[in-house]
């Protein structure tokens, strides 16, 4: 199970989707994410418990070091390139959708590396048989150079936006990127809350 979708996630989007439209941002495109996030984190207990109900498990949060509930803004031009990744510091990456469905466009992208055909992160193990250190050494040298190479990927799975879905998925094995952006501003800008957490170990 390294995705999960779930529709329909909060009974009262429309009061988060106020929320984040009230809320202050600053620039992120230097941590890695090309748009804007929310200053704040709007998280509860409740939603913990959601989580962890939805994944069967009990989950390691800790929105000082990862976020998690906050707001981000992408707009066409900030996200106008695609950069496949992975998000190598959690576990689960989750990723509210809270465009209007007449809004939304484009949705979240899985993909292979089509020269090498690796389609997620490799072990210590497979690393090496491949001829690198480890993991670090292979990302570094070949995933890394064609992160910005729309030809050097292959898309092999894909979640579309819609208002009040939530994608929940393996954000450290699996490569991913946005398809599309739009808008040109904090309202018509695609809207989306974030979440980054680990599993607790068993
Ligand atoms: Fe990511």
């Amino acid at each position: 199970m390294n995705i999960v979708v779930v529709d329909d996630f909060y009974e009262k989007p429309e009061v988060v989707r106020q929320l984040a439209l009230g809320a202050q941002y600053r620039d992120v495109t230097k941590m890695n994410y090309p748009g804007f996030q929310s200053l704040q984190s709007y998280s509860s207990n409740a939603l913990v418990g959601k989580f962890e109900k939805v994944l069967g498990r009990k989950l390691v949060i800790d929105p000082s070091s990862l976020t998690f509930g906050r707001f981000r803004i992408m707009l066409e031009e900030t996200g106008s390139r695609l950069k496949v990744h992975l998000d190598g510091f959690c576990d689960w990456t989750g990723v509210l959708y809270l465009n209007p469905n007449s809004d939304c466009r484009g949705g979240t992208g899985f993909y292979r590396h089509r020269r090498t055909g690796i389609d997620n992160r490799l072990s210590e193990e497979e690393s090496r048989a491949r001829g690198f250190a480890n993991w670090e050494d292979l990302e570094r040298s070949i995933i890394e150079p064609d992160t910005l190479n729309a030809d050097a990927w292959e898309q092999t799975g894909y979640v579309a936006m819609k208002f009040n879905r939530l994608v929940l998925f393996k954000g450290n094995l699996l490569f991913h990127c946005h398809t599309e952006s739009f808008g040109a501003d904090l309202k018509t800008g695609r809207m989306t809350q974030n979440f980054f957490f680990k599993e607790e170990l068993s």
